[in-house]
């Protein structure tokens, strides 16, 4: 499973990158925004750091729009990827930038036949939201796994991609269910390495080492 960071803030794709265990970046308008920066100095600077594919938001109504927005989002880098809105006409604009390579990242998917519809119109990533789905009483592990049933059932070559991740358990239901990308906050990132337990074995075994003759 690969490992995506859902962020604009360039400081925390450089302290992930340099784990050398970063796939690749998504964002939305919202990071963007919280940046105060220009989308196309963000963007590229983003791409620069991480080689990986970065997702960035095409906005427009139309897939006339949709298309005109993901070519010009995509000349600021080759690694960008364009999120396409899982809407009909973000769905009819999907094959026609996939032909002219442009990879697709369908976004706001909130049920499995929209998961199903996005594979079928040849998204590279369909990105299933997690944590915005179990905040209105629904069960983001499950819509996640049927997506990845989906993809098998149907021999779909679209990558699945658990977005909104805020715990820990939703990271274990994607592991679990098999996908082939998470993208995660920064915090979440680096929660994945703690655990209590590691911190007290590791502090038991440094303090016993003084204790033995060297
Ligand atoms: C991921 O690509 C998107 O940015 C995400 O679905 C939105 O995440 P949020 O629910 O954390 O805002």
């Amino acid at each position: 499973m690969k490992i995506f960071l859902d962020t604009g803030d360039i400081e925390g794709i450089k302290r992930a990158n340099d784990t050398g265990l970063l796939d690749g970046v998504t964002t939305n308008p919202t990071h963007i925004a919280k940046t105060g920066r220009k989308f196309q100095d963000v963007v590229k600077e983003i791409c620069r750091i991480v080689s990986g594919p970065v997702s960035v938001e095409a906005m427009a109504d139309t897939s006339e729009d949709l298309i005109r927005e993901a070519q010009k989002a995509a000349q600021i880098a080759p690694n960008v990827a364009v999120k396409i809105p899982m809407t009909v006409e973000g769905l009819k604009a999907v094959p026609i930038l996939e032909e002219k390579e442009i990879k697709c990242n369908v976004t706001m998917v909130f049920s499995s036949t929209q998961s199903y519809l996005a594979m079928k119109a040849g998204a590279t990533f369909v990105s299933v939201v997690i944590s915005r789905l179990d905040a209105v009483c629904n069960e983001g592990n499950i819509l996640i796994s049927d997506a990845v049933t989906i993809k098998r059932n149907f021999n779909f070559s679209s990558n699945v991609l658990g977005a909104s991740l805020k715990t820990q358990n939703h990271v274990l239901s994607c592991l679990r269910a098999g996908v082939d990308i998470v993208t995660v906050p920064e915090l979440l990132f680096f929660q994945m390495y703690k655990h209590p337990l590691t911190d007290i074995g590791l502090a038991q075994f440094a303090n016993d080492w003084e204790n033995v003759p060297k």
